[in-house]
């Protein structure tokens, strides 16, 4: 991509949707504007209202227009949640080049032939990613392109994710004006810009704590391995607070962010504050350490889940690179040194280095700008700016393709 391109990276949460702006600068990815709404219609990471989503979307869209002064025409969107699998794959080719030399187009023709797959008529795919190449019968081949050889194999996982699901997601963008230039993978993007090479090839396990659902993505030997979704995140919590104190459940998101913590040996009895009970007038006193008793066991749990999940993923050790933790349920305070005590390993919380977005639950999104930046480069601009030409692409042929009978 040239200098000056625009990517837009949206991401549709279930409590938040966030569209970013980067503006590509040689081989760096800059966050020029960040619009946020709060998310409405969604449940658990799936549209159940299209309406408000819509608006939602619309809303978060315009907020990062009038912050930069452009108009968004197309953005890449983000993919994750339960009803995402990963399929193991394989798929083999004859070199093309007379000189046997492997380039991009062979690389691109294998990629494609492990995407052919006899996938229920219910499943789409999402992204195919590799896991290693084979050339000539040589494994364990990371990047085949400059090799020599007649035969190239590659195997990979294919992402599907429900056609229903991706169906509606990109129904809403679409209906809100914003043409689809490509999915993207959420755990693969965050994962490029938080995990570091390392990390990723001595085995690491990436955790974004949502506001309906914890993802969980374990990557070893410098790729990612499996997938998993714990079904609770933030919102849980907010409903504990919500019967705990017997408030509404915006009163419980409030208290929840400025007074909660999730190790209750930070609360102190002497810090205290009020809040409206239901079928009352009168404001209820509560002391911080009440309000961590409720949080405290609900954040054990996604912790103790999460921990679960690994195990039963076949790494009863975990890994040892530990955690590293993302989402905006680790905004909470202490839920670093929860996490640390109950997942018995080390952790780390992710923030991205750009301004404006220095917060987990921008991990996602603002990896997406980063990751197509590096992974899209023959893909098109997709902002329009004023004076910038408007472009469109293949990577929205590509999907067009995927969803042909159904949009
Ligand atoms: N300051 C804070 N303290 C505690 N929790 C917070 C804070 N700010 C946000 N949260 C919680 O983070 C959650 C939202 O995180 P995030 O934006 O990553 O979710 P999402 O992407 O919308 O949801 P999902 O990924 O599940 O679809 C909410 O449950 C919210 O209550
Ligand atoms: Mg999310």
């Amino acid at each position: 991509m040239a200098k000056g391109d625009l990517i837009v990276g949206l991401d549709v949460g279930t409590s938040t949707i966030q569209a970013i702006i980067g503006e590509m600068d040689g081989a760096n990815v800059n966050v020029i504007g960040v619009g946020t709404a709060r998310s409405e219609g969604i449940r658990k990471g799936a549209i159940v209202d299209i309406d408000k989503t819509v608006v939602a979307i619309r809303a978060a869209i315009d907020h990062a227009e009038r912050m930069v002064g452009i108009s968004i025409s197309s953005a890449y969107v983000g993919v994750s949640g339960s009803h995402i699998d990963l399929i193991p794959s394989h798929g083999v080719v004859a070199v093309s080049a007379t000189d046997r030399e492997i380039g991009d187009q062979d690389v691109e023709r294998v990629m494609d032939a492990a995407r052919v797959l006899n996938l229920p008529a219910e499943r789409e795919i999402v992204d195919v990613v590799p896991r290693e190449f084979t050339v000539d019968g040589l494994s364990d081949v990371t990047d085949p392109r400059g090799m020599i050889g007649v035969r190239l194999e590659v195997d990979a996982y294919v992402a599907t994710g429900s056609r229903t699901v991706l169906h509606n997601l990109l129904r809403c963008v679409e209906r809100a004006g914003i043409e689809v230039a490509g999915m993207v993978m959420l755990p693969l993007a965050a994962a490029d810009m938080v995990l570091s090479a390392d990390e990723k090839k001595l085995g690491v396990v990436l955790v974004d704590v949502g506001a309906g659902s914890t993802t969980v993505s374990i990557f070893e030997h410098g790729r990612l391995e499996r997938i998993a979704f714990v079904p609770i995140g933030g919102d849980s919590v907010t409903n504990d607070v919500t019967f705990g104190l017997q408030t509404g459940t915006d009163a419980a998101e409030v208290v929840k962010c400025r007074y909660g913590v999730a190790d209750s040996s930070m609360a102190r009895e002497e810090e205290k504050f009020k809040v409206q009970r239901i079928g009352s007038s009168m404001d209820k006193e509560v002391t911080t350490v009440e309000l961590a008793y409720i949080i405290e066991p609900r954040m054990q749990e996604i912790f103790a889940l999460v921990k679960r999940e690994v195990e039963s993923m076949g790494y009863p050790r975990g890994l040892p690179g530990g955690y590293v933790l993302c989402g905006g349920g680790m905004l909470l305070k202490g839920a670093d040194r929860l996490a640390v005590q109950e997942l018995g390993a080390p952790a780390r919380v992710a923030i991205p280095d750009f301004v404006g977005v220095r917060d987990p639950s921008y991990v996602g999104c603002v990896g997406m700008i980063k990751y197509v930046s590096k992974f899209y480069n023959r893909q098109p601009v997709v902002a329009a700016g004023q004076g910038r030409r408007t472009r469109s692409g293949g990577a929205l042929q590509k999907i067009k393709g995927w969803l042909q009978d159904f949009i």
